[in-house]
Order: C-alpha cells, then sequence, then structure tokens
C-alpha cells in the first residue's frame, strides 16, 4: 500500500515505499493505492498499480475506450481542470529542482493558457493495425511502451476533421503505408507527404504534412498573441533571430517593428517552407545546425531571439553563448519542463531574469507541459 504524493514530468504519481521512491502509473495525488514493486532501479522504483484503495475527487472515467492500451493519451483519469493543477505543479517542481529556484526560493508568476480539452489535436501520426474482427486492416496508434499498434477507430482528443477521417480509414490494399502523418484543421485534412495550408493570425502558413508543425492550432494561436502582447511591451528592435524556427511561424508572425530576421532550421523540408512563409526582403532563412549559424556569425547576436528547440534542450554551444553574451531578450518556448529548467538555470545565473513565463496546455488530457519564457538581462 503507497499513498501518492504528486505527479512527477512524465505524468507518473510519486510515492513511498519503506523510504524509497516509487513511481505509480495511472494513479493521482492523494490516492492511497496497492501497487506490485518492480525491481530497484538507482534510488528508485517503478510499480504496477493493481488498484486504487482510497480515489480522490480529481479521479474521473476515462472518455476513450483505448485509454490504458493506447499510448497517447496518459491523464484522462483526471478532471481537464485537475489536469492544469497538476501541469502547474510539476513545472513548479521542476523549476525547484533543475531550475536552481531551490525548495524553498520564490517562484516566478506562472500564466496558464489552456483551450479545449477535447478535439484540440491537429496532427497525428497513425500506424497501419493488424485487421479487426471484420477481417479489414486499419490505423491504429502505438501501445504504451510497445512497437504493436492498437487499431483506432475514434479519438476523442484529435480535431474533428481527424475523427471523420479516422471514422472511415481502411488502408487501401498493400501500397497503403505504415506509418502515415495526418493534418486536420479548418474544415480541411492533408496526409502523407501532402501539404497544408493553415490561416493564423491574419497569415497563410504552408507547411509539409510529414515535416514539423505545431499539434494544437488554437493553442498556436494564443501563443502568438502572448509574444505579440510581450513584443509591444519591449517596442521596435533592430534585428531579431528565430532559432530552430521549422517552417518560420514565429519569423513569419514577428512585425515589420522587429528589423531584418534570421531564421535557422537544420530540416531542409521545414526550411524549404520557412522560405515560403516569409518574406525575403525582411527574413533570411539559414538551413543550417544553430551550432554552424553561431560559428557565421562573429558579430553576436541580434537584439532579440526566440528558441524552440527539440525536447533535448538548447544545444549546448548555443546555451554557452547565450550566457556570454546574449541578447537583451530571448523569448524560449519549450515542449519539455525538465530540458527548460536544466537550461534556465545556466541563463539566469548568467544574469536572465524570467519577465513572464506561461504553461501552455498543448496537450490536453496528456502530461505533456509546453512553456514560454520572455527572458531579459540588464
Ligand atoms: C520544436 S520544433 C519548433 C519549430 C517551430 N518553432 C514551430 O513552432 O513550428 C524544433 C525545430 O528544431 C529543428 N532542429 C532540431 N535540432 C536542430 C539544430 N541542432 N539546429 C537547428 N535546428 C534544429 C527541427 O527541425 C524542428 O523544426
Amino acid at each position: 500500500m503507497a499513498k501518492v504524493e504528486k505527479l512527477v514530468p512524465g505524468g507518473l504519481g510519486l510515492a513511498r515505499h519503506e523510504g524509497q521512491v516509487v513511481f505509480v502509473e495511472g494513479a493521482l495525488p492523494g490516492e492511497t493505492v496497492e501497487i506490485e514493486l518492480s525491481d530497484a532501479k538507482g534510488g528508485f522504483r517503478q510499480s504496477r498499480l493493481v488498484r486504487i484503495i482510497e480515489p480522490v475527487a480529481e479521479r474521473v472515467a476515462p472518455a476513450c475506450p483505448h485509454y490504458g492500451a493506447c499510448g497517447g493519451c496518459d491523464l484522462q483519469h483526471a478532471s481537464h481542470q485537475a489536469q492544469l493543477v497538476y501541469k502547474r505543479s510539476m513545472l513548479e517542481d521542476s523549476l525547484r529542482r533543475q531550475g536552481g529556484y531551490g525548495l524553498e526560493g520564490a517562484l516566478p508568476e506562472i500564466d496558464s493558457l489552456a483551450g479545449e480539452p477535447w478535439g484540440y489535436r491537429n496532427r497525428m501520426q497513425f500506424h497501419r493495425a493488424p485487421a479487426m474482427a471484420d477481417g479489414v486492416p486499419r490505423y491504429g496508434l502505438k501501445r504504451r511502451s510497445s512497437e504493436a499498434v492498437e487499431p483506432i477507430g475514434d479519438c476523442p482528443v484529435a480535431a474533428a476533421e481527424i475523427r471523420s477521417w479516422l471514422r472511415g480509414a481502411v488502408p487501401a490494399g498493400g501500397d497503403a503505408p505504415e506509418r502515415l502523418m495526418v493534418y486536420g484543421a479548418q474544415g480541411r485534412l492533408a496526409s502523407g507527404t501532402g501539404e497544408f495550408r493553415l490561416d493564423l493570425a491574419g497569415r497563410v502558413l504552408s507547411f509539409a504534412v510529414d515535416g514539423f508543425f505545431q499539434s494544437n492550432v488554437a493553442l498556436l494561436g494564443s501563443l502568438a498573441q502572448l509574444m505579440s502582447g510581450w513584443l509591444g511591451r519591449i517596442g521596435p528592435v533592430a534585428a531579431a533571430a528565430d532559432l530552430y524556427c521549422g517552417c518560420g511561424v514565429f519569423a513569419a508572425l514577428l512585425p515589420p517593428g522587429c528589423g531584418r530576421i534570421e531564421a535557422v532550421d537544420s530540416n531542409p523540408v521545414n526550411c524549404r517552407f520557412a522560405r515560403a512563409n516569409t518574406d525575403p526582403e525582411r527574413i533570411t532563412v539559414f538551413e543550417c545546425d544553430v551550432d554552424a549559424w553561431l560559428a557565421g556569425r562573429p558579430e553576436g547576436f541580434p537584439e532579440l531571439v526566440i528558441v524552440d528547440p527539440p525536447r533535448i534542450g538548447l544545444s549546448r554551444r548555443l546555451l554557452g553563448q547565450l550566457c556570454a553574451e546574449g541578447p537583451r531578450h530571448l523569448f524560449f518556448v519549450s515542449c519539455d519542463p525538465v530540458t527548460f529548467c536544466r537550461d534556465l538555470k545556466e541563463l539566469r545565473t548568467a544574469g536572465y531574469h524570467v519577465r513572464e513565463l506561461a504553461l501552455l496546455d498543448f496537450y490536453p488530457q496528456t502530461a505533456h507541459i509546453e512553456t514560454a519564457c520572455w527572458l531579459e538581462r540588464p
């Protein structure tokens, strides 16, 4: 028997058993649970939830029949309201543990931006699934911690366009791809190697369905609005950079008061779309690693830099340069609170302070956390 203290990044419940930390999948803070312990690894143990002895009021019945088997969602057993509270406390925990704020130190205020808890997901990756009871193969999602595919007939977190596609999604014989990316939004759907054109904040942005583009269009709109409010408070800047720019969304949305902009991404397909999405008179797209861009820029950073790295966080070289001679204003967008807080600690030590910090609920029903932070140095 164990009592769950809190959720940790990744959505696992943290409990203690005979003084040792135990992680429990599917348990919520405050719950008393029966668990089966697995072997000890380092200073902690994984466990299997056998039954919930005392549930908390935040627990709800998962809405999706595939929940638990499908690897997509991991927080459907908590109300959406509670998910937001847990995510805030996971971020606070990361700020304290990895971000250098310490267990007692004051934390920056965290703004919270959330949207629809269901039907929000515009981008999904499906896999060809084995035949179902009617003998017909369909598409599905990877099972939890497995390479096996769970056939899916419907998915309540998917956008309406994807849900209607999914209901009739039967692979066309042997030609059907094993892996299929699908993007659905604004009444349209594209899949595979197709291209999608999206209206965002008064602009049309195009991207490859199998390249990178944010999965929650509504929250991307909120993020764009948030950054535009920050920019309004900064006023005009001489020049800016959008690093890890993907298809150039942020660069494209920066107002003319941001002067000349350099946008950098290592993926050639993303760069091709970044060029198509931005005005070449104002924005130059560099198809290279951020480290290579830095190496070719002895003059240092422009006044405003936006970074949106993958899960692993900032490249060590970029982080070092930002600490040594970074810009006055740094907008740091991240999809991993642990690596974000790890990098933030170094930036703070180098003299940056947090002007604004927001938690964006890009992925309701999952423990994923997106953050956006405005850092400034004197
Ligand atoms: C989280 S995405 C952000 C994309 C973009 N900001 C957006 O919101 O659409 C991270 C991007 O970083 C790019 N990337 C990953 N590692 C990189 C590196 N070392 N140098 C440059 N770009 C990189 C990927 O191709 C991807 O487009």
